[in-house]
């Protein structure tokens, strides 16, 4: 008894701090405040002083939102799972609210528990997919605006840890990695000239591998290796964190490959992937085309659905090898890879031809700000949307003399 009244308590006491915290707004920062954050002048203890009060408003702000998601998808046991462990990261980080900044020993602690919460967090997309699988399982399809709901939701949730994931990452890997000789432009996880052909490359040779060994039957000619456009020109270099832009070339290679293959199942040669970057003065884009018959256009909304996939059901102990797979993610979390940095990622589909993916990028550092969701009373209204009457009129499959009559009302 003693312990469930130290747990009230506890729950008590976290969502005041909740309610606190989720007051204020979350401060993006630019990628040159990362590089500059980082640089030689790098101070650990400033560092640790925004971050203990910004990784509790980001936390906080997310969290209330978590609480506004349909009951029966938030009592499921997989979104109830994901729920304790931003409880107990959230405690964790409050902890550091009284410590004085100028004891090495709080700032060493202050690392060892942000890799603890990162660590716990690391199966949070696959746990908040099974979420929606075992409520999809258990009441069926649900209507558009709670589909809605839960689109709007997790597009926000995803960006939301991609966000307090880079700065953990940076805050750690900046003040207890080693430097890596090898990359001397890296700052935490930035590389400040990221060489965008080399990322193209190593996630298709990368890809070609996996799909070797075990997905694919079909032997591999070296045409999938992707044909650069603009290859033989000085490298194509931003400040970017290569992770994420790896993360984005991946998912679409693997699209890429999968629909050639399904498609050309039956010839020989398989037509190329063709990959073009270009840099100007705004952006940064990479084009990535295949010809594996593309997607009807009735269907292009669904591809970065979270309710829908067209691959099978992967099960949970295979997500644990490889994280994303099959859970029709890939494009969803991509374009949220692409957007967190102000960027976006865009599919244009023939049926019958094939595809075109474009990621947008800012090519200038100072361009590339954080976009982080926000809890208000905007937000706040997107989750109290009820069920409305169509504004357009549906299609009617009556014989054309019985609508007339029935639209006259
Ligand atoms: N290049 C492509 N060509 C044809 N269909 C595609 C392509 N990329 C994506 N799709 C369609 O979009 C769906 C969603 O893709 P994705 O988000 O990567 O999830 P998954 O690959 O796990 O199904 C795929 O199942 C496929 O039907
Ligand atoms: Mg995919």
């Amino acid at each position: 008894m003693k312990h469930l009244g130290s747990l009230v308590r506890t729950a008590a006491l976290v969502s005041k701090h909740i309610e606190h915290f989720s007051r204020f707004s979350p401060s993006p920062l630019s990628m040159k405040q990362f590089l500059d954050f980082g640089s030689t002048s790098a101070c650990e203890r400033t560092s640790f002083v925004f971050l203990r009060q910004e990784l509790p408003v980001r936390l906080s702000n997310i969290m209330k939102e978590i609480s506004l998601l349909p009951d029966r998808l938030l009592a499921t046991p997989s979104v109830q799972l994901v729920e304790t462990w931003y409880i107990q990261s959230l405690t964790e980080i409050l902890d550091f609210l009284d410590k004085n900044p100028d004891d090495h020993r709080v700032l060493e602690t202050f690392v060892e528990v942000l890799e603890g919460v990162r660590n716990r967090h690391n199966e949070v997309v696959p746990t908040m997919a099974q979420g929606v699988i075992e409520y999809k399982d258990a009441f069926g399809r649900q209507d558009a605006v709670t589909d809605h709901n839960i689109q709007y939701f997790m597009d926000r949730f995803y960006t939301s840890r991609i966000s307090i994931r880079m700065l953990i990452n940076q805050h750690s890997l900046v003040f207890n990695g080693n430097s890596n000789p090898a990359h001397p432009y890296t700052i935490g996880c930035i590389d400040s000239k990221c060489d965008v052909t080399e990322v193209v490359r190593g996630a298709a040779s990368e890809h070609t591998l996996t799909t070797s060994r075990s997905v694919f039957t079909h032997s591999l000619t070296h045409s999938f290796i992707p044909r650069l456009a603009n290859s033989l020109r000085e490298p194509i270099q931003i400040s970017y964190v290569p992770s994420h832009l790896y993360h984005m070339l991946f998912e679409l290679f693997k699209n890429a490959m999968r629909a050639t293959i399904e498609t050309h199942e039956a010839s020989r040669t398989l037509p190329p992937i063709r990959v073009l970057v270009a840099l100007a003065e705004e952006d940064l884009s990479i084009k990535m085309s295949d010809r594996g018959g593309g997607v009807p256009f009735r269907k292009m909304e669904r591809v970065f659905s979270y309710m829908y996939s067209t691959a099978p059901r992967p099960s949970m102990e295979h997500t644990h090898r490889a994280p994303l797979a099959g859970f029709g993610y890939g494009l969803p979390i991509s374009r949220l890879y692409a957007r967190y940095f102000q960027g976006d990622l865009q599919l244009y589909s023939m049926e019958g031809f094939g595809t075109d993916a474009v990621i947008h990028l800012k090519a200038l550092s100072t361009d590339s700000v954080e976009r982080l969701p926000v809890f208000n009373k905007t937000a706040l209204r997107h989750y109290k949307l009820s069920l409305e009457a169509d504004d357009w009129c549906v299609p009617s499959s009556e014989p054309l003399d019985l609508a007339v009559q029935r639209s006259a009302k």
